[in-house]
């Protein structure tokens, strides 16, 4: 292995105590801390996990978790009706939906209806269509927590060949508008793309979200490139990224482990996108690009 690696668990754990670091000004200021809004519908248990692990990140921020748990037969009607809920209330700044719902539920009609100034996940069309035409937005936590680390190893990115591979509306669109964003030639590759080898030849910047075990080998790497691993497989040896970690760790520059990469960027932006709500609903003033 040559490739230096890229410690996401300690940079989130810097981004959570930047971000702990403005509670008590935003507090001095209205009299109340960031309130985030987690919905669970369910009991599946990957979800129970990941809801139980954000409400415990937002607490230790010092801001407000709010858990609301419907069954896993709950009807549509309820779960409009309570982010209709979490729409009006004022102490609530940010809204998640966790998903997947189950299958007889729309989410599609569920993330249109929450308030995209709360839409902290940056899932609602809105925020989508503002990251797209390079206005302010709430940007999708797993993207942004990409950018961040790639930004805090490259520095400037423009210039850069990027290949973000996977289409996805939670990770790999909203990738390639950042990376655009800040001026990088980006290909977006997907699950139809004929030739892979060939658009990795040339990238500086690889980001793999396809949900396959091992898919990207090293052998298809330009040498010295950095790659960021989004993806959590479970095979039976245990987790496994998207990128075959001991191939390309041969001939990438920097590369994030799976576990300790990506993963734990996702809450820290979820936090992070909190604050920055608070701060706007509010129209408190907070530095966004300093956080
Ligand atoms: N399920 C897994 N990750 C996420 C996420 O970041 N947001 C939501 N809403 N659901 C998820």
């Amino acid at each position: 292995m040559s490739a230096d690696l890229i410690d996401g668990k300690a940079f989130a754990a810097g981004l959570r105590a930047r971000v702990a670091s403005h509670v008590p000004a935003f507090k001095a200021a209205t009299g109340r801390t960031p309130g985030l809004a987690v919905v669970l519908v369910g009991d599946d248990p990957a979800s129970a996990v990941y809801v139980r692990s954000k409400g415990k990140m937002t607490r230790e921020a010092g801001m407000e978790s709010l858990e609301h748990r419907l069954p896993a037969d709950a009807r549509q009607d309820d779960l409009i009706e309570l982010v209709d809920q979490l729409n009006a209330d004022p102490t609530v700044d940010g809204i998640l939906v966790q998903l997947p719902l189950p299958r007889h539920l729309d989410a599609e009609e569920v993330l249109l209806r929450i308030d995209p100034e709360k839409d902290v996940d940056g899932f609602h069309p809105v925020n989508a269509g503002r990251l797209a035409t390079g206005l302010p937005a709430f940007v999708p936590c797993t993207p942004l927590g990409c950018v961040m680390l790639l930004e805090d190893r490259l520095g400037d990115l423009s210039g850069l060949d990027a290949v973000v591979i996977g289409r996805s509306n939670i990770v790999g669109k909203p990738m390639a508008a950042l990376l655009t964003a800040r001026s990088c030639t980006v290909t977006l590759a997907h699950s139809r793309t004929r030739n892979l080898p060939h658009y990795l030849r040339h990238a500086d910047i690889v980001v793999a979200a396809v949900g396959r075990a091992d898919f990207v080998k090293g052998e298809w790497l330009k040498p010295g490139a950095t790659v960021i691993d989004v993806g959590i497989n479970r095979v039976d040896g245990g987790l496994r990224g998207d990128v075959d970690f001991e191939s390309a760790a041969s001939v990438a520059g920097a590369i994030t482990p799976v576990p300790g990469g990506v993963g734990p960027m996702t809450i820290a932006c979820l936090l992070r996108n909190t604050l920055v709500a608070a701060h706007r609903r509010e129209s408190v003033p907070l530095d966004e690009r300093a956080i």
